[in-house]
């Protein structure tokens, strides 16, 4: 089944490769797939260019966001950088009609000016905006209402998110919440074929707003483990 994963940072790598290894045809989204390719510098975080890691990746198909959302039967992967996620799936609203969207970002303003600045090991962490009263999925799913918005893997990192037996055997918990049912089996269907085994839905898209602001705690774990240390989270009942 042709599968969108709309990015070409280190999350969308990381669904990219596992669709292809499960089998998917992936189309992959970038706002101009030539300017993409001819990068030759790092990306933010630090991800070799993506042309560099596309050549170990082969049969890998590459589009514009529209392009490749157009190309997509149902299921379409967001790996947009939160602060500009509204704007570019706006503007993709058309091929995006009818289909499923998952969310992963987080509303990240980066390098904001604050008056009590948290300070990190790679400067100071950026501010959520969406974020209490809102939240980015929310405004993805007021600026496309004919698409089917599920918040889903944010609240890990993408790598694991793929293979969440690298972490304490996959006994963590998976979050998920929507307003349309047919979608969220969806996801979830997708979630089993990674792994996981303890999904569990949050419920209306509202539940959005917990699993972005969740950001600064799993940042602050980290923190507290240790730079690249990998974890998830139980929720024990
Ligand atoms: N990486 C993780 O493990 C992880 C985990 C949880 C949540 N998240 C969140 O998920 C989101 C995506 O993360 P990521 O690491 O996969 O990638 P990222 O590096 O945060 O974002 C890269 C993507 O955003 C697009 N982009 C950047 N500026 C844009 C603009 N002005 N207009 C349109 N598109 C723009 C880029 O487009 P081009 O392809 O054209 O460059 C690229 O595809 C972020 O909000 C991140 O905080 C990431």
């Amino acid at each position: 089944m042709g599968i969108a994963v709309l990015g070409t940072g280190g999350g969308a790598r990381a669904h990219i490769a596992k669709l292809a290894e499960l089998g998917h045809e992936v189309h992959v989204g970038t706002r101009d797939p030539r300017a993409t390719l001819a990068r030759t510098e790092p990306d933010m975080m630090g991800n070799p260019p993506f042309g560099a890691w596309l050549a170990d990746h082969p049969g890998i198909q590459m589009h514009t966001f529209a392009d490749a959302a157009e190309r997509a039967a149902e299921l379409v992967i967001s790996g947009i950088d939160g602060h500009n996620a509204v704007a570019a799936l706006s503007a993709a609203a058309e091929q995006l009609a009818t289909k499923t969207l998952v969310d992963y970002a987080v509303p990240y303003i980066y390098n904001p000016d604050l008056e009590h600045p948290w300070p990190t090991p790679w400067g100071t962490m950026p501010k959520l905006d969406p974020c209490d009263t809102d939240s980015l999925a929310e405004r993805i799913q007021r600026a496309l209402p004919r698409t089917k918005v599920v918040k889903a893997f944010v609240t890990q990192e993408q790598d694991t998110v793929v293979d969440p037996k690298g972490v304490g055997a996959g006994e963590h918990t998976m979050f998920i919440a929507g307003e349309h049912t047919d979608a969220k089996a969806a996801v979830t269907d997708l979630l089993k074929a990674y792994g996981w085994t303890d999904i569990l839905d949050l419920g209306p898209l509202v539940s959005a707003r917990g699993m972005e602001m969740y950001a600064h705690m799993h940042s602050a774990i980290g923190f507290a483990l240790g730079f690249g240390t990998h974890f998830g989270i139980k929720v024990v009942r």
